[in-house]
């Protein structure tokens, strides 16, 4: 599916989530204790440095649009709400157990790669779709400045405008 332009940095980002989840499916099925520990310490230095950030981008600048033209609790609404509810969830037990020598389980790091990877496709499958069709391109390239202009000064980035990419495939 062609993507909308002004949903390039999100789905940019969501790129970088799917190369997260496969290698955290990696030190899964390789489960060794060291492996998963240091899969667990690399992913929660992303979640750190982008993938929060990535989450609250889409709670404050595309679901507020949305919901200008769906019910609050429209099917896309609640289920993004919900898997990133579910998705942070997961986030803090891994980084609880961070804090203590204990084991990582592979089923922990399994489980969020396997959670990362169908979010990721319900939003690219249906969340972004949605708000293409919805709102009107004035609204969609002003949703893409908020998104750069939040984005300055953090490392998430880049303009989106610019380069004719084609979105990935999910
Ligand atoms: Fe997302």
């Amino acid at each position: 599916m062609k993507r909308h332009q002004s949903l390039y940095p999100l789905s940019r980002d969501h790129h970088h989530a799917l190369v997260s989840a496969r290698n955290l499916d990696i030190a899964a099925e390789a489960n060794d204790p060291d492996g998963l520990r240091h899969a667990a310490e690399r992913f929660a230095r992303f979640w750190e440095s982008d993938l929060q950030w990535h989450f609250s981008q889409e709670e404050r600048f595309v679901l507020p649009l949305l919901a200008k033209y769906q019910a609050p609790d429209s099917d896309e609404v609640r289920e993004t709400l919900s898997q990133h509810t579910e998705i942070r969830r997961m986030v803090d037990e891994l980084n609880n157990k961070l804090t203590r020598p204990a084991l990582i389980e592979a089923h922990l790091l399994g489980a969020l790669g396997e959670s990362l990877r169908n979010h990721v496709r319900f939003e690219e499958n249906r969340l972004f779709p949605a708000v293409e069709t919805a709102a009107t391109e004035e609204e969609l390239r002003r949703m893409n400045e908020q998104l750069e202009q939040d984005r300055s000064g953090t490392g998430l980035g880049g303009c989106a405008l610019a380069p004719k990419i084609q979105a990935p495939e999910y």
